[in-house]
């Protein structure tokens, strides 16, 4: 059996083109930080600034240099955070060796207003109560579930395992997941006889940051299988999936690239759009006082 293959680039064009009237009336502005001069950064932040143009919506790419010290950082936070011309705006991970040790703090400093990338505690715990509170949620999970119902997926008890335990991916999905009904085993690169567990998986879900980690025999025939990583390999960019053994025995599952990558960039779009109506509906509240 050769499972079918999801497109993350028509399913993100159809998120994209949803969101374009409203980029129109409300005209959001992103802004997206980065500091040094990461490779992997420079192509993600592209692809932001690409989509954005897309659809109409204002970025603007802050590039500070890699010597940026802490206390700059936090100044140019302060004055975004400030500036009723920013939407929202992201600090684009991973920061330089010598400000990795604050990526939390400097994360917290946002505005979460004006988060994002959905990565305050203000944030992933109002994502934590329910669906009717996930306001701005995680990028990458959201688009994640935004490209699961594209598939017209019925979360509701299925067994969904993730491998990864990340801030930014594994945790924040295992909980949308959670807030779906579906049943949520979470593992990770510790997790003892692995396998084991993710051969249960109706849905799995590979964010564990190691290529092509996940194997034929780890997938339970019929599953569904959706590939978080990408990673540079001698024959072009490869995720945390073995694609070639695991498309023969899986249902369904994402290409790298052009799977989970292209929704990831349509569920930050569409946090800046929501941030922006947040922001109007808190000044309307606040004038009717
Ligand atoms: N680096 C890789 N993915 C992301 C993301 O979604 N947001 C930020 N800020 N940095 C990243």
């Amino acid at each position: 059996m050769s499972a079918r293959v999801i497109d993350g680039r028509a399913a993100a064009d159809k998120l994209l083109q949803s969101l374009a009237e409203r980029v129109q009336e409300l005209d959001p502005h992103l802004v997206v930080v980065q500091v040094g001069d990461d490779h992997a950064s420079a192509s993600y932040i592209a692809q932001k600034v690409k989509s954005a143009k897309a659809i109409g919506m204002r970025s603007t790419h802050k590039h500070l240099s890699a010597t940026t010290t802490e206390k700059e950082l936090l100044n140019v936070i302060d004055a975004l955070n400030a500036d009723d011309d920013v939407t929202g705006f992201i600090v684009q991970l991973p920061l330089p060796e010598h400000l990795s040790g604050i990526a939390r703090s400097v994360i917290e400093r946002i505005d979460p207003r004006k988060d994002v990338d959905g990565f305050t505690a203000i944030n992933l715990g109002k994502m934590f109560q329910g669906t009717d509170t996930e306001l701005l949620p995680p990028a990458t999970p959201a688009g994640i579930i935004a490209l699961l119902e594209y598939e017209e997926l019925d979360f509701v008890g299925l067994h969904a395992v993730v491998i990864g335990r990340s801030n930014t991916v594994g945790k924040p999905l295992a909980t949308m997941l959670l807030n779906r009904s579906a049943t949520v085993t979470v593992c990770h690169s510790r997790t003892l006889d692995l396998p084991s567990l993710t051969r249960q998986a109706d849905l799995l879900v590979a964010a564990v940051g190691i290529p092509q980690f996940v194997t034929a025999d780890m997938v339970k025939p019929g599953a569904i299988v959706v590939d978080v990583g990408i990673h540079k390999s001698e024959g072009g960019l490869c995720g945390d999936v073995d694609f070639a053994s695991v498309s023969q025995i899986a249902t369904a599952i994402t290409p790298v690239p052009g799977g989970v990558g292209p929704m990831t960039v349509a569920g930050l779009l569409r946090n800046c759009v929501r941030a922006k109506e947040i922001q109007l509906s808190l000044s309307k509240q606040a004038k009717s006082r």
